[in-house]
C-alpha cells in the first residue's frame, strides 16, 4: 500500500478553508443592498480582499471606490469587511450619505478593545501589517494611545511611556506563530505587558492556519486560493511552508497554476483564504484532475457553524421594504 500511495498522485484538501462568517455577511450585504435599492451601490474599497468577488459585484452594479469623497452626495456607501476609521463615519454624514457599515464583528471587536484601552490611557501596541486596511481603521479610533508592531524586529524597537500600562491587541488575520513569536519579543523588553482580553487573530484565520499545518509536512505543493491584497491568504502559504510544505503558490485562478509546479509532486495541498468563494477551490481541483490528480482527501480539522446577522441599518430597510 505504501509503494502504490506514494506513486499514485493526490490532493489533501483542507478544511476549513475558503469562506468566513464576516466575509459572508460583508458579500451578502451589497448583494441585499443592490436587490433592495438598486444599482449603483458604492462600496468603499474592496468589500473583502478577493478579485473574483470585487469583480462579480461590480458586474451586478456595485462601484467600488477608495474614499467617501467619489460617493455622490446622498447615496448609499458600504464599509468594507475590514472596519474603518471613526473619521469615516463623520465623512459620511457631512456627505450626508447611507452608511452600510459592513465591518466584521470581529474587528469592531477589536475596535471596541483600542477604545477602551485608550480611555484607561494605555499605551496600545496594535501588532499587524503597516498599510493594511484593518490596521488603519483599528489605529485611527485611538492614534495617540497606538503604534503599530510590524512584525518581531519592530518589537525591539518599541518604547512605552510607561511600561506598567502596556497592552498589545492586533489584525485579526495574522500568522498564530509568528504573533507569539512577536508577543514574545515585547515581553522581554516589557514584562508587564498585557495580552487582549480575547483572542483578537480571529477563529477563521487560525483554523484555516492550523488545518495547513497538519497537511502541509506531506505536501510537495501547496496551492492557496486567494488574491495578493488578501492578509491572510497570504499567511497560509507561508505558514505551509514553514511546516514543510515543500512550496506554496497563491493564485487567484485555477488557469494561473503552471505545470512545472507540479512535476514529480505526489501530493498537493489545497486550500483558499477567507475571502474566497468555494467555486474558485472546485475549478483548481478540475484543473488538477485534468493533469491526473484526481484522487482527493478531504481533511477536516474543526467545523465552523458561526454566522453572523446582516448589519442593523440593513436589515431596518429590509423589513419596511418587505
Ligand atoms: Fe472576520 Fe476573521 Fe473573516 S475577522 S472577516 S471572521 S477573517
Amino acid at each position: 500500500a505504501e509503494a502504490t500511495s506514494r506513486t499514485g498522485k493526490r490532493v489533501l484538501l483542507a478544511k476549513p478553508r475558503g469562506y468566513c462568517a464576516g466575509v459572508d455577511r460583508a458579500v451578502q450585504t451589497v448583494e441585499e443592498a443592490l436587490k433592495l435599492y438598486g444599482a449603483p451601490i458604492y462600496v468603499r474599497k474592496q468589500i473583502v480582499h478577493n478579485k473574483h468577488v470585487v469583480q462579480t459585484l461590480e458586474a451586478r452594479g456595485a462601484i467600488f471606490v477608495e474614499e467617501n469623497e467619489e460617493v455622490p452626495e446622498g447615496a448609499t456607501v458600504i464599509f468594507s469587511a475590514h472596519g474603518v476609521a471613526p473619521e469615516v463615519y463623520e465623512q459620511a454624514r457631512e456627505r450626508s450619505l447611507k452608511a452600510i457599515d459592513a465591518t466584521c464583528p470581529l474587528v469592531t471587536k477589536v475596535h471596541q478593545e483600542a477604545k477602551r484601552f485608550a480611555a484607561e490611557d494605555y499605551d496600545i501596541l496594535l501588532i499587524g501589517h503597516e498599510g493594511h486596511e484593518e490596521v488603519i481603521g483599528t489605529a485611527g479610533e485611538a492614534p495617540a494611545h497606538i503604534q503599530l508592531i510590524d512584525g518581531p524586529e519592530d518589537a525591539d524597537r518599541v518604547t512605552v511611556r510607561d511600561p506598567e500600562k502596556v497592552v498589545w491587541l492586533s489584525q485579526t488575520t495574522l500568522s498564530v506563530d509568528e504573533t507569539l513569536e512577536t508577543v514574545a519579543r515585547l515581553k522581554k523588553r516589557l514584562p508587564l505587558l498585557q495580552s487582549p482580553p480575547s483572542d483578537d487573530i480571529c477563529y477563521a484565520t487560525s483554523n484555516r492556519q492550523h488545518v495547513v499545518k497538519q497537511i502541509a509536512p506531506e505536501c510537495d505543493v501547496m496551492i492557496v486560493v486567494g488574491s495578493r491584497n488578501s492578509s491572510n491568504s497570504v499567511r497560509l502559504v507561508e505558514v505551509a511552508v514553514d511546516a514543510g510544505s515543500r512550496t506554496g503558490h497563491l493564485v487567484d485562478f485555477a488557469h494561473e497554476i503552471e505545470d512545472a509546479w507540479l512535476e514529480g509532486a505526489h501530493t498537493v495541498g489545497l486550500t483558499s483564504g477567507a475571502s474566497v468563494p468555494d467555486e474558485l477551490v472546485q475549478d483548481v481541483l478540475a484543473h488538477l484532475a485534468a493533469r491526473g490528480f484526481a484522487d482527493v482527501e478531504e481533511v477536516t480539522t474543526a467545523n465552523e457553524r458561526l454566522t453572523f446577522s446582516l448589519p442593523q441599518e440593513l436589515k431596518r430597510d429590509m423589513r419596511a421594504a418587505a
